[in-house]
């Protein structure tokens, strides 16, 4: 099996290559990415990307049929990935989350691949209610980053079918201790927050819901999604991927870190204003779907894999929220360096 993953050099990626590596050992792995972050490894001594046959340094937005010919499946991860970063670049969120990934998928059902599995995300429903969303319940996009996941699913339903099997996973808020890690995520956060200063600053009241899965399990998910059957699901899937115990209250997830890292303090904002990011997620249809792929990390173990991963590149910054660690924060300096254009391409007298 030949098999592409764009986006391969970001915070999951080299969970997924992992992942996909034990799964499929013989199979042609090939990356394809800009490299915004390709030099933001965290505490490893071997490169993650070493599993890949081929490592291709493109611009998805460029992609062409002759780049997809062959391949069995596409996996597509690269994209502005989050809310602060696709509301920065608003419009280039658009043209890469959705734009490319219609673009990709046509072309690869042009040429006969096979699987199209897209990193979707929890976040298209957005906006609070009383009960756990299901995947054809009211959708809610927040942000540009959350609209341009909407934009992409319907999208795709044209696509799937005649042999050409989508599958959109709607991901839960990443965690985990990645060889690229990132520390703009909530758990992530938290656990630098509480390895750095020993506390933890909540940016909420703490009650907002948020639903999360680890990377491990992500990369689980993905690795069915590239083999399932139409059979199963149907040719256009789209579908929660997490598990209902994974469905927390921001102030369980410090709490789990205060458990793990004992002497952590916990700093509720009470004066917040309300976060409208707050949704919990029904995870049964992918229980259903993916019986021998569901989610296997607890959240201690979670938490217990990034205070270990920090301490074991000596983590102390306090400022963290001010580092490289954050990915937009990442994306300004390559701007403001003048390595990057405002329209996120490489500009050429830096490479
Ligand atoms: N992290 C999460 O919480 C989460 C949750 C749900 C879904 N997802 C989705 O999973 C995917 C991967 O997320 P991540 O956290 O690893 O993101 P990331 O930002 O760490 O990595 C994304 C990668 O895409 C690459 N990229 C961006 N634009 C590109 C372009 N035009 N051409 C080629 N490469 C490009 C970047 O260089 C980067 O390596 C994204 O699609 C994201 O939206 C992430």
């Amino acid at each position: 099996m030949k098999i592409l993953v764009t986006g391969n050099l970001g915070y999951i990626g080299p969970a997924v290559l992992k992942a996909l590596r034990v799964a499929y050992p013989s199979s042609e792995l090939v990356g394809m990415d800009l490299g915004f972050f390709a030099h933001c490894f965290t505490g490893v001594p071997v490169s993650p990307d070493l599993v890949l046959d081929r490592q291709i340094y493109k611009d998805v937005r460029a992609i062409t049929d002759s780049d997809l010919a062959g391949f069995d499946a596409v996996i597509q991860l690269a994209a502005v990935s989050n809310d602060p970063m696709g509301d920065k670049f608003a419009v280039v969120t658009d043209e890469i989350n959705c734009q490319s990934s219609l673009k990709i998928a046509r072309a690869a059902k042009r040429v006969g691949v096979k699987s199209y599995v897209f990193a979707s995300s929890c976040s298209v429903y957005g906006a609070a209610s009383k009960y756990p969303k299901k995947e054809n319940d009211e959708l809610n996009p927040l942000t540009a980053y959350a609209k341009s996941k909407i934009d992409t699913e319907i999208g795709l339903e044209q696509l799937a079918g005649d042999s050409f099997t989508i599958t959109c996973l709607r991901f839960a808020t990443a965690c985990g201790f990645s060889a690229r890690t990132r520390l703009d995520l909530v758990l992530n956060d938290f656990v630098a927050g509480a390895v750095s200063s020993g506390v933890i600053d909540i940016l909420s009241d703490g009650t907002p819901w948020r639903p999360l899965i680890h990377i491990d399990d992500m990369a689980r998910a993905i690795d069915w999604a590239v083999t399932r059957r139409a059979s199963n699901g149907g040719d256009m899937l789209v579908v929660n991927a997490g598990s209902d115990e994974w469905n927390y209250q921001v102030k369980d997830l410090a709490n789990a870190v205060a458990q793990v890292i004992p002497g952590t303090d916990v700093n509720l904002n009470l004066n917040a204003v309300p976060d409208k990011r707050s949704y919990q997620v029904d995870f049964g249809k992918f229980r259903i779907l993916a019986p021998n792929h569901q989610p296997e990390v607890s959240l201690l173990d979670a938490v217990r894999g990034l205070y270990k991963g920090l301490n074991d590149m000596n983590f102390s910054d306090k400022d963290f929220r001010t580092s490289q660690l954050i990915r937009l924060n990442t994306l300004n300096a390559h701007i403001v360096s003048g390595r990057l254009s405002s329209g996120l391409t490489w500009q050429e007298k830096f490479l």
